[in-house]
């Protein structure tokens, strides 16, 4: 018996290529049992926000600032968009604020993340974008990744999904690592983790 696609919102930050590889997966059929049906950004103005209106996508902007810079009156605010419109999974994808356990209890198992790590190394608190390559580079680490996790109240702390490795190059700054970790896992594993875990809500 065929089952309605569970309906996903993408939260961003910034430029969104994890939310565009999200778009080029579904429209490649890769991603049967889910629907993108919002965007919402926390930064006004980001790229993402013209790539979901290229796509057709509903997007809304809702900043902390506009919810008078308190976190509990920002997560109201998204709590409330998402059950307008009737969202069953959230993907965070670059998205730059951590979220409460309140936030994160009302979504239990329902909340991914995309870190350019391979967790637990490079990842918590303090560690995102740029911030993560450089700290790998720093290490000398040889092969870093990419993660695909639940999230839950710890930051980045959330039950493994997928994991996919990649090697540090010679020469390497944090600018290529991070698209060479984009390229060769975030932008492969993100959209095979949304498709298994919207197959599992579908189901149920
Ligand atoms: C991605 O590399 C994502 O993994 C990272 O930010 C970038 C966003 O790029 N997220 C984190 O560091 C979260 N801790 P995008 O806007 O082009 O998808």
């Amino acid at each position: 018996m065929a089952t309605d696609p569970c309906r996903i919102a993408v939260l961003v930050s910034g430029g969104g290529t994890n939310l565009q590889a999200l778009i080029d997966a579904q429209n490649r059929g890769d991603i049967p049992h889910g629907e993108i049906a919002l965007v919402i950004s926390n930064k006004e103005g980001a790229y993402a926000l013209e790539r979901a209106a290229k796509a057709g996508i509903p997007a809304v902007v809702i900043t902390k600032a506009a919810c008078g810079g308190d976190q509990e009156s920002f997560e109201d605010a998204l709590l409330a968009q998402l059950a307008a419109c009737e969202i069953e999974l959230v993907v965070l994808a670059g998205f730059m604020s951590i979220l409460s356990k309140r936030f994160t209890d009302a979504y239990e198992k329902r909340i991914l993340n995309v870190h350019p790590s391979l967790i637990p190394s490079f990842c918590g608190e303090g560690f995102y974008g740029l911030r993560v390559h450089r700290a790998a580079l720093d290490k000398g680490v040889k092969v870093t990744g990419a993660t695909v996790h639940f999230v839950n109240e710890i930051p980045d702390g959330g039950e493994i999904i997928l994991q996919k490795a990649v090697e540090i190059e010679e020469g390497d700054t944090p600018e290529i690592l991070q698209r060479r970790v984009m390229e060769q896992a975030e932008w492969i594993i993100l959209p095979r983790a949304v498709e298994i875990v919207s197959e599992k809500i579908a189901q149920n």
